[in-house]
Formats: structure tokens, sequence, C-alpha cells
């Protein structure tokens, strides 16, 4: 029977028929790996060839035999195949930079029962594995990349330096919300669509001892309700959930360590309130399919523009959740009530209004700011960096004057003479239509508002602004 070089441990001949096969099958071996490890039944390591024990840079003093294998190799899988049984025949295997395959397989003992495992170690030398590990590299590379972008999506883009105003509202809400981010519990933030919730919640966050955390926002209109509870708190490996629901993590694990921001709360379907309630107060979460909790710090930031005491009262949003996020309150003023932000507002949004490179930028003139400080803004900052938008891709020149304003308002606002424009008819249009195919929808499915939304095919979220937008009695 071929020995393996004498300077070298081998498992004491223990008259396993296997190892024996083994043995004759590593002289054949040896030239194609890079390292060879074996384990006993109980996992603990009973030979290591000398190249294994330089990859893992143990010191020639160091005796790894007889210790239980993770104390040598933390991430190994030898123990997988012992306790399974079944090989591992391809992996791959990180010793510092470098990438190797790694093969297992389980030695079994004339009766068929585990009594052991190997573990070979191959590394590029080996032609028909370079294909594999250049394949394996390029994806890790890619994978990297996609976290670091993720990571910085989950980085807070805003400060409360980007909430644009110096009006005597806006001073107080910056005041309040200064407060707010030093404390640690959860808040809720009230206001019009388009107001800035979403920003104030980065910004509360920026402020904040999490700000080194991730801020994962979940926007709760536009979820569908029977996703809702895998969104929030993940679905376990093994979870027999349906096709459609992949082991995954929950957004409250995502956002452990930093912020978890609910827009949209006033639309949180009641089955699920419950479940978030538990959440809160236990401070754990379950994924579905899992029957362990796993313990979560997350502060949550909830944002709404419904009216949700009016919700408590009609029992379609519980109190008791309630009280728990509105623990510190904020109102976001609507931009109607604070139009002296208006000149300041226009200029922010308009450095953000792509020009080409080698143009100046926009300018906006005086009575084109008189003519946007006259209009109610139902849609808020978001209606006004519309507006803007559409003016910038009207306008002939640089500037911005209150006739290319006024043919970038939207339908239905108030108007300072002149014909209708093309584009304006055009507008007025698609605005007339599309109120129409709400008001039908509404009238196909009784006034049910989600179901008429997803009819239209548009999220919760989009219906209730159209409703809001275009002025249809809710
Ligand atoms: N005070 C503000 N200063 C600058 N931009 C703002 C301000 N408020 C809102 N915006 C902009 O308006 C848009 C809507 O804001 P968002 O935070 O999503 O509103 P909400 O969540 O209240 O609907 C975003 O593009 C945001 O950057
Ligand atoms: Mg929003």
């Amino acid at each position: 029977m071929p020995r393996p070089p004498t300077d070298e441990r081998w498992p004491a001949a223990n008259g396993l028929a296997s190892i024996e096969e083994a043995v004759g099958a590593f002289s054949l071996l040896r030239e194609y790996f890079e390292g060879a490890i074996v384990v006993d039944a109980q996992t603990r390591i009973t030979w290591m060839d000398g190249r294994y024990r330089e990859l893992l840079k143990l010191s020639p003093s160091f005796d790894p035999i007889g210790l239980p294998v993770e104390d040598v190799i933390p991430h190994s899988l030898l123990r997988r195949v012992v306790e399974s049984g079944r090989p591992i025949l391809l992996d791959i295997m990180n010793f510092d930079d470098r990438q190797f395959v790694v093969c297992r397989i389980p030695l079994k003992d004339a009766q068929g029962a585990v009594d052991g495992a190997i573990g070979f170690v191959f590394y590029d030398n080996v032609d028909y594995l370079a294909p594999i590990l250049d394949k394996f590299e390029s994806l890790h590379r890619q994978l990297t990349r996609a976290q670091a972008a993720l990571t910085r999506e989950r980085q807070t883009k805003y400060s409360l330096s980007s909430f644009v105003g110096q009006s005597e509202p806006v001073r107080e809400l910056k005041a309040m919300v200064r407060r707010f981010a030093l404390r640690d519990g959860a808040a809720l933030i009230l206001g019009e669509t388009g107001t800035g919730k979403e920003l104030l919640a980065h910004a509360i966050h920026q402020q904040s001892d999490r700000a080194d955390g991730p801020f994962v926002a979940v926007n709760i209109a536009a979820v569908p309700e029977a996703l809702l509870e895998a969104e929030f708190f993940g679905v376990a490996p093994g979870a027999f959930t349906g096709a459609d629901r992949k082991p995954r993590k929950g957004k409250f694990e995502l956002a452990h360590g930093g912020t978890l921001f609910l827009d949209e709360i006033g639309d949180m379907p009641a089955g699920i309130q419950a479940k978030f309630l538990r959440v809160l107060q236990e401070g754990e979460i379950e994924a579905l399919g899992s029957n362990t909790v796993k313990k979560v710090d997350v502060r949550i930031i909830a944002a709404t523009s419904q009216d949700l005491e009016a919700k408590i009262a009609d029992k379609s949003f519980r109190a008791d959740l309630y009280y728990r996020i509105a623990v510190l309150t904020v109102h976001v003023p609507p931009l109607r009530d604070r139009r002296e932000d208006m000149a300041m507002l226009c200029e922010v949004l308009l450095e953000q209004t792509m020009r080409a490179a080698d143009e100046r930028g926009w300018v906006i003139t005086p009575e084109a700011i008189r003519l946007l400080q006259a209009h109610a803004w139902p849609g808020n900052v978001r209606e006004l960096r519309n507006v803007l938008e559409r003016a910038a891709a009207l306008a002939p020149s640089e500037v911005l004057d209150a006739d290319v304003i006024n043919r970038a308002m939207p339908p239905g606002s108030v108007r300072h003479g002149g014909a209708p424009s093309r584009t304006q008819a055009l507008a007025h249009t698609v605005a007339d239509t599309e109120r129409q195919a709400i008001i039908d929808a509404l009238a196909a499915t009784g006034g049910q508002k989600s179901a008429a939304a997803l009819r239209l095919g548009v999220s919760r979220s989009q219906f209730y602004e159209k409703l809001k937008r275009y002025n249809i009695e809710q």
C-alpha cells in the first residue's frame, strides 16, 4: 500500500477499508492538490498534510492533531459532510485573498457508517479548474461592487441642510428635528404629500447616533398586503411559503443598528399592525417559516399624509401602535404656508435640474417667482420640482420667465392670459383622460380604492396622490 512521505502524519491504520482506498488514491492525487486533511467521526483532525499547514500559516510547532476541525479552519464544512454523510464535491474557499477549489468526501466503514471525512484543496495550477476560478473571481468582484453600491444607497443621502427653507415654520421644524435626532425614540412625521417627509427622516437618522448604521425605507402603500409580512420580517431558508418567496432578510434585520423608515404608515393593514406592535414591544423578529426569534435594534421613523387620529377613531389604525410610534411627532408645513421660501427652493431645485455641461445654469425671474407663490401647491415641493423641470424642458433659453412657468403649471391652476400653447393643450388632454380613468375605475369597483388602483396598474400611494391632485372626492 502506498504511504505518504514519512515527514507527514497519516491516520493510524484503523482498519477502515475506505481509508485504505483513500490512501491508495492519495499518491495519484498528490500532484494535483495543494493540501489535504482527514477528520474522524467526531470531526477531530487525525491528519493534515504539510502543504495545508503552510496554506493555513500554522506555526511548525503547532500540532493540530486531535483538535476539532473548526479550531483550526473556522469555516470548515467537514462537520457537515460527516453529519450528512454526503460529499461536497465542488466548493470554493478563501485563504487570505486567494481562492481555492475544495472537495470534501465522507469516509465510511465496511458497514457504510460514516467514520470521518477527507478534504482536498486544489489551486489553479490545475488547468481544468482555471475557468471555474476565473468565473468565480469575476462573480465575486461583481458581488463586492454591488454590495458596496447597496451600502452607499443605504447611507443617508440628505442632511438637515438639504431641507431648504428659512421661513419661520421651517426654522421651528428644524429646531425640533435637531432635538429629536439626539433622542433614540420612535418618531412620526406628519405632512401632506411632497412636503419633504422622507428627506426629514434621512436628516433625523443622519443627525443621530445611528448615522453610521443603515437607513432602510419601506413604502407600505407600494407593497402588496400579502407580501408585507415577508418584507418586514424576512423568510427563513426552507420555509414552504410558495414559489414567490425565496429566503431573504426582512427590512427589520437589514435595518439592525440603524433606522427603519416606514413611509405611508397610515396604509398599514390591520393584520400587520398587530404583528408590528409585538415586534416593537419585544424587540424581536421571527421570519416566516422560522421558529426562532432574532433580536433587532432598530429605530422607527414613520411618516404619513393621512389623518391618523381619524383612522384611530374609525378603528382602521390601532391606538396602541400609534402611541408607540408617535413618541416624537413633527408636522411638516405645506408649501403654501411658507411662500417666502419659494425663491430659495427654486434656486436649489433648479441647481439639481440638469443642463448640458457647457451651458450656464437656469435663471428664474422675480415675476416667475411671484407667479409660483400664487399657486396652492397641493403636491408641495414635489409638484414644484415637476413644474420647474417641465419649465426647463420648455424654455427656449436659460431664462425661466413667467410665460414659461405659466405653460409648465399643472392644468387647472391659475393662469395669466395668453393663448394655450400646444404643450399645454396636450397636458390638459392627458390630465382630463387620467382623471376620467380614475373616476371610471372607482365607479367600477364600487369605490374600493385598492381595487381601483390595481385596475389602473398604479400603486396605492400613487393612486392616493392622483385622487388628491385631481381633487376627486374620497
Ligand atoms: N424643503 C425641501 N427642500 C428641498 N427639497 C425638498 C424639500 N421638501 C421636499 N423636497 C423635495 O421634494 C421631493 C419630495 O420630497 P419627499 O421627502 O419625498 O416628500 P414626502 O415624503 O413628504 O412625500 C423630493 O425630491 C425632495 O427632495
Ligand atoms: Mg414620500
